[in-house]
C-alpha cells in the first residue's frame, strides 16, 4: 500500500526529492531504430564483467565506432534537453556503457556510486549522474534499475550499515516500468541496484555516466578520442546550447 502511494507520487515527483526521474523522449520508429543498434544478435561481441555481477558489455573497440551514434541520440532525441530540464542542472555524459544481461545475470546488489566511508568520500568527486537507456520494455522481471527514494534514504557514513539498511527498508523501493527507449537519469549519491533477471527477456541497456560541467574532467576534456569530445562536437553541429 505504502509503495502504491510512493509509485503514484514518483509520477509526478521532483528530481531533487527523489533523486531519479523517467525520461519519455518522443522517438520515430522506436522499435527499427532501437533494433540497429542493438547488440542482442551479436552477443559474440560481449564479455562477460564479473565486478558487474556477470553482466555482459560490449568491448571498447566496438563501443568506440559508435559514439558519434550514441552522442546524437542522446541529443537529437531529446533525452539530454529532458534531463536538464528535470534536475535543473546541465548534462555531460563522459563515459559510456553498453550491456546486456540475462538470466545468468546476478543482482548488483544496493549501493551508491558516491557516499563517504568514515572520512573517505568513495565515487567520483564532482556531480555525478547516471543516464540510463533501456533498449527494450523494461520492468523489474527483466532487471530495471530500482531506487530506494531520497528522501526516505538517509545516508549513512558506514557503507555496510547503509547497504544493510537498504535492504531493511527494500520493501519501499520503486522499479520504474519502461517501454523501449524510455530512460532514467539518477544522482550518484541515490541508493540504486539491478535486480536479478526472472524471465527469459534479455536486459540491454546504454549506461552514461554524466556530470555538469566539462570543466571537471580536464584530461578527458582535451582528448579527442573520448565521449565527451563526440558530445560536445555533436552539441556544435546541432547548435544545441
Ligand atoms: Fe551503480
Amino acid at each position: 500500500m505504502l509503495r502504491k502511494v510512493l509509485e503514484l507520487f514518483a509520477k509526478n515527483f521532483k528530481f531533487s526529492k527523489f533523486g531519479f526521474a523517467k525520461i519519455s523522449p518522443e522517438i520515430k520508429n522506436k522499435r527499427v531504430f532501437f533494433e540497429k543498434i542493438s547488440f542482442k544478435k551479436n552477443k559474440d561481441l560481449l564479455i562477460k564483467d564479473k565486478k558487474d555481477a556477470g553482466a555482459l558489455k560490449v568491448q571498447k573497440e566496438d563501443l568506440h565506432k559508435k559514439y558519434a551514434l550514441y552522442a546524437d541520440l542522446l541529443l537529437r532525441s531529446g533525452y539530454i534537453k529532458i534531463a536538464e530540464e528535470l534536475i535543473g542542472d546541465k548534462i555531460y555524459p563522459y563515459v559510456v556503457m553498453h550491456m546486456l544481461n540475462n538470466k545468468k545475470t546476478k543482482e548488483l546488489i544496493w549501493h551508491r556510486d558516491q557516499y563517504f566511508h568514515g572520512k573517505d568520500f568513495i565515487g567520483p568527486k564532482f556531480k555525478l549522474y547516471k543516464l540510463a537507456i533501456y533498449l527494450q520494455d523494461t520492468n523489474k522481471d527483466n532487471g530495471v534499475t530500482g531506487f530506494i527514494p531520497k528522501f526516505i534514504s538517509p545516508r549513512f557514513k558506514n557503507r555496510y550499515v547503509d547497504t544493510i539498511f537498504a535492504y531493511l527498508t527494500s520493501f519501499l523501493s520503486i522499479h520504474p516500468k519502461l517501454s523501449i527507449g524510455e530512460a532514467v537519469i539518477f544522482s550518484g549519491k541515490v541508493m540504486h541496484h539491478r535486480p536479478r533477471q526472472k524471465n527469459n527477456n534479455l536486459r540491454e541497456a546504454i549506461i552514461f555516466s554524466c556530470t555538469n560541467n566539462p570543466n571537471n574532467l580536464p584530461n578527458l576534456k582535451n582528448d579527442k578520442k573520448e565521449f565527451l569530445n563526440f558530445f560536445l562536437k555533436c552539441k556544435l553541429d546541432l547548435g544545441i546550447n
